[in-house]
């Protein structure tokens, strides 16, 4: 049975999931208005995923016996100066999401409730890919805002290039490599040996 506290603040958690899935799709109205029709898909997919971490949290309160609460949600920003305030902004969103999970996993270890603790990893991982995913992609914007930025993500793309080429083409060179160096195919396999 969940305590008083861990109950509002689980049911708080909710809130706050709602609350970062409807910031995420406004987002994605923003992007679409800008034309960066896949950043938008991208947030559009992300608030969808907030609402299943919302419903993940509605069913374990529901579980205990205790009854899942939905709060009023805040009008998110419908307007960002740039692409790059707006992915602050999400980062921000991850950051406050995060510091909410640690403080539930404190709550939970404090009072011993090992089931609530246990349900919660599940969170504490998803909040690690999370922010990793959200700087990763603003710390890109920012390189890419600058044209220096620019050639360095040009000359990425070209690594990218020389390190998948047509599979076929790479067998083809692998044979022509042991030809050249007269080194029988079947013979790395047992290098061992
Ligand atoms: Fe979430």
């Amino acid at each position: 049975m969940l305590s008083t506290t861990l109950l509002d603040k689980l049911n708080h958690q909710i809130n706050l999931e709602v609350s970062a899935a409807h910031t995420y799709l406004q987002m994605s109205a923003w992007l679409l208005s800008q034309s960066l029709d896949n950043t938008a898909l991208f947030f559009r997919e992300h608030a969808f995923e907030e609402q299943q971490h919302m419903l993940r949290l509605f069913d374990y309160i529901n579980e205990t016996g205790a009854v899942a609460s939905i709060e009023q949600i805040d009008k998110p920003a419908m307007n960002y100066d740039s692409l790059i305030s707006l992915l602050e902004q999400a980062c921000n969103e991850e950051d406050k999401l995060t510091g909410h999970i640690n403080q539930l996993v404190d709550t939970a270890l404090h009072e011993k409730d090992y089931s609530t603790f246990q349900f919660l990893q599940w969170y504490v991982a998803r909040q690690h890919e999370e922010e990793h995913l959200f700087n990763s992609l603003l710390h890109k914007a920012r390189i890419i805002n600058t044209l220096e930025g620019r050639a360095l993500f040009r000359f990425d793309e070209e690594v990218r290039k020389a390190a998948f080429r047509h599979p076929h083409q790479d067998h083809h060179d692998r044979h022509e490599y042991h030809d050249r160096h007269r080194i029988p195919l079947h013979r790395e396999h047992h290098q061992h040996d």
